[in-house]
């Protein structure tokens, strides 16, 4: 390599690294590693893996050449690349990945893309993997030990950066959460005061401790759709992606809702169209984003009320309707819907909810790949529509 282009090199590495310190965003600041990596070694694509400590596996985050169904995909330990590099915590370099018992051949599969000379350089930080970086196939030529201890500087920076944007998202989240638990938690103890009064009756009595009851209820799922963002946010959820009929989860989610709906005389209709009715997703991933949407269009619907959930192509996406007869949404307030936390004015008082659900649903469709949009009209109605790219 001539000396231009080494200095060069050099001069992007210290760019980026100035970039990285200032990028809170995890996707966002992945991104921006994968193409310094690509460029900085000249190299045809890139792809970073998360490794995820507590199930002890690798999965795809993102790449420069991934199509949307390739995230989340889970790359073994043992019988892979990454793995090895994880394992093992040195960087690899490999001429021809066919010729090399550890490539997981599953990958090319699915990625589509003919991997032939490969750096993966582990992402460390304090004594702790973050995951693997790669760069796949040199442009011209063969990948290079200066390639590698490029990239390896590159990854010590990376690692530290990607650790940075989880504690700032953990504690920008944790502080959210803490303000959230103060009104459960003033209402409980004032119940508790009340109810060692002398002059309450037992009626009264009786009641406060129903309200109690619904408090409790709500600090539980507060924590347990707190934890679930928790988890998104990091980027450490893994998908579990299979084939399924559409048609069946729908059914299975109106039945599950069924007793809710009837409760304000609301109808649940299901219509998939029959080119629609293979999903590939994360089965109980998706389950739960349908049944928020679900649950949503009958809390904030009118007594007999409507919704109805629509499944159909259109051209490469899957899409995925929930149309209810309900309040609707200011305009003004769409934008804010899926913010941590939201919720519309007014509803607070009237119907029981945590502002995750919206939240926690975006993040899982961002995981797939695809997309929620909404529209609605005052007084008449809302529709949530999913967009899911399909292969
Ligand atoms: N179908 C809908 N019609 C009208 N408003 C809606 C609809 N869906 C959601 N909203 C508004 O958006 C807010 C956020 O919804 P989200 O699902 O995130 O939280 P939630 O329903 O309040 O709580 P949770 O889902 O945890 O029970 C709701 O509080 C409500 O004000
Ligand atoms: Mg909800």
């Amino acid at each position: 390599m001539d000396n231009e282009t080494r200095i060069q090199r050099y001069r992007r590495l210290i760019e980026i690294s100035r970039d990285l310190a200032s990028t809170l965003d995890l996707d966002p600041l992945l991104y921006r590693i994968i193409e310094a990596a690509r460029d900085i070694a000249n190299a045809q694509a890139s792809s970073i893996l998360l490794y995820d400590d507590a199930s002890k596996q690798l999965f795809f985050q993102v790449a420069t050449n991934m199509g949307p169904l390739m995230r989340g995909l889970s790359v073994p330990l043992e019988g892979s690349i990454a793995g090895w590099v994880v394992a093992n915590r040195q960087p690899l370099r490999i001429g021809d990945v066919n010729k090399d018992n550890r490539y997981f051949k599953n990958v090319a599969q699915t990625l589509s893309f003919e991997t032939q000379s490969l750096i993966g350089v582990p992402l460390i930080t304090k004594e702790k993997v973050v995951g693997v970086l790669e760069v796949l196939n040199k442009n011209n030529g063969e990948f290079t030990s200066d390639d590698e201890d490029l990239l390896s500087v590159l990854s010590a920076q990376a690692a530290i950066a990607i650790e940075n944007t989880r504690l700032f998202q953990q504690s920008d989240l944790i502080a959210e959460f803490v303000h959230e638990l103060r009104n459960p938690l003033a209402s409980v103890n004032t119940a508790t005061y009340l109810l060692l009064r002398p002059e309450i009756s037992s009626e009264q009595g009786r009641q406060i401790i129903q309200n109690i009851q619904s408090e409790t209820m709500r600090l539980t799922t507060l924590a347990s759709s707190f934890l679930d963002l928790a988890r998104l946010e990091s980027g450490r959820v893994q998908f579990q992606k299979s084939a399924f009929p559409l048609d069946g989860l729908l059914q299975d989610c109106k039945s599950i809702m069924q007793a809710r709906a009837d409760e304000s005389h609301i109808a649940l209709s299901v219509q998939v169209a029959p080119e629609a009715d293979i999903i590939e997703a994360d089965h109980d991933k998706m389950k739960q984003v349908v049944l928020n949407l679900i649950s949503n269009a009958i809390k904030y619907n009118r007594p007999g009320g409507s919704v109805s959930i629509l499944a159909w192509m259109a051209g490469k996406d899957l899409l995925i309707s929930f149309s209810d007869s309900g309040f609707g949404i200011p305009e003004d307030e769409i934008s804010h819907l899926f913010q941590k936390f939201y919720r519309v004015r007014g509803t607070e008082h009237k119907v029981m909810g945590t502002g995750l659900g919206l939240s926690i649903c975006k993040g899982i469709i961002q995981g797939h790949g695809g997309r929620i949009e909404v529209t609605s009209k005052l007084g008449e109605g809302t529709t949530f529509t999913i967009h899911l790219p399909r292969k």
